[in-house]
């Protein structure tokens, strides 16, 4: 019987949403008074020089300001990495994304998929008509980390530095390096093509409900809010929530989970009534700590009064996400 021999993966996919990296001025240095989403992906591919093109297959996914990020695009996207992963000519896949939703992109993708292969998204700061440019740059580097022997699961490249999916969070409106990884510390630093490693590459299994989730229309997606606790804080907005059939609140909470006395009774009384309710750290860093802090119950006892599932040490934007998640799957 003949051997068969399989070739290693070569090919690269570069796919585009939209996003600032791909945004236009009408004058050149305008770093704001741009519109995202103007250029398509072979065109900011073509503004980047050591990128061999015939070994880069390119597809447009979705053309919008990542502000405008919504479920059915995130169905889609999840749908155009999984086809092309599965090829075994594939070596990684790049995303061009906006920056203002990308962690939230990044977490929903690594969540669903956590795949074997790298999936790297990437973004820009500045317009593509800006004097300088940082998507040109950002592109070339994720290229490099989707080509990178270690490289697996989801993680983003911007400003020279490699964070993984769980810990990315857009920390600057306006930096350059609007990105930071937090106490999980960046995975790598791309330095001239080539990765400086800071800690062991991550690997989380998909969620138990990513299939459910994804077979779903998205019409049927389990309808997942976020509340925040804050000075003057009452129930009103929860009580309004619960009457018109969310299945899902999570609570951006104070400090290490705490929630504002004007609020908690009706968040408990939400939870009676069957909407599922995590606390998260509305902190920029840290994770929630000590009892029940990452419990994330949703669905408890009435009496005496429901204890508030907390989300460890996922952001809210996540743990939106993972109840999402785990409402799908039952
Ligand atoms: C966007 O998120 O699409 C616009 C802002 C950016 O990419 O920085």
């Amino acid at each position: 019987m003949q051997k068969q021999i399989h070739a290693p993966p070569t090919r690269l996919v570069v796919l585009g949403t939209g996003g600032t990296i791909a945004g236009t001025a009408d004058r050149a240095g305008d770093h704001t008074g741009y519109t995202a989403a103007q250029l398509g992906i072979h065109q900011l591919l073509a503004q980047v020089s050591g990128l061999d093109a015939t070994l880069i297959d390119c597809e447009q996914v979705a053309q919008l300001d990542s502000k405008d990020m919504d479920h059915c695009c995130w169905q889609l996207l999840a749908g155009r990495v999984a086809h092309h992963l599965a090829r075994p000519e594939v070596q990684g896949i790049v995303i061009t994304h906006g920056t203002d939703t990308l962690e939230e992109t990044a977490y929903f993708l690594h969540r669903v998929l956590a795949p074997s292969k790298p999936v790297v998204l990437t973004a820009a700061m500045r317009p593509a008509t800006a004097l300088q440019p940082d998507g040109p740059q950002n592109l070339l580097d994720a290229a490099a980390v989707a080509r990178w022997p270690g490289a697996q699961g989801v993680v983003a490249v911007l400003a020279g530095e490699v964070i993984a999916a769980a810990d990315l969070r857009k920390v600057h409106s306006y930096r350059l390096d609007a990105f930071a990884a937090g106490d999980g510390g960046v995975l790598a630093q791309v330095e001239e093509g080539r990765l400086r490693l800071r800690r062991p590459w991550p690997a989380q299994p998909a969620h138990e409900g990513a299939a459910a989730l994804l077979a779903r229309e998205v019409a049927a997606w389990p309808w997942v809010v976020m509340v925040t606790s804050h000075a003057g804080a009452d129930g009103r907005q929860v009580e309004a929530l619960t009457s018109i059939g969310v299945n899902g609140i999570v609570v951006a909470a104070t400090g290490n989970g705490t929630v504002h006395a004007g609020l908690l009774p009706a968040l408990q009384s939400a939870c009676e009534a069957g909407v599922a309710v995590v606390r998260s750290s509305r902190c920029a860093f840290g994770a929630l700590v000590g009892q029940g802090a990452d419990s994330f119950v949703h669905r408890v006892p009435a009496e005496p009064l429901p204890a508030l599932g907390g989300a460890g040490p996922l952001t809210p934007l996540q743990a939106r996400i993972e109840l999402m998640l785990a409402l799908a799957g039952g």
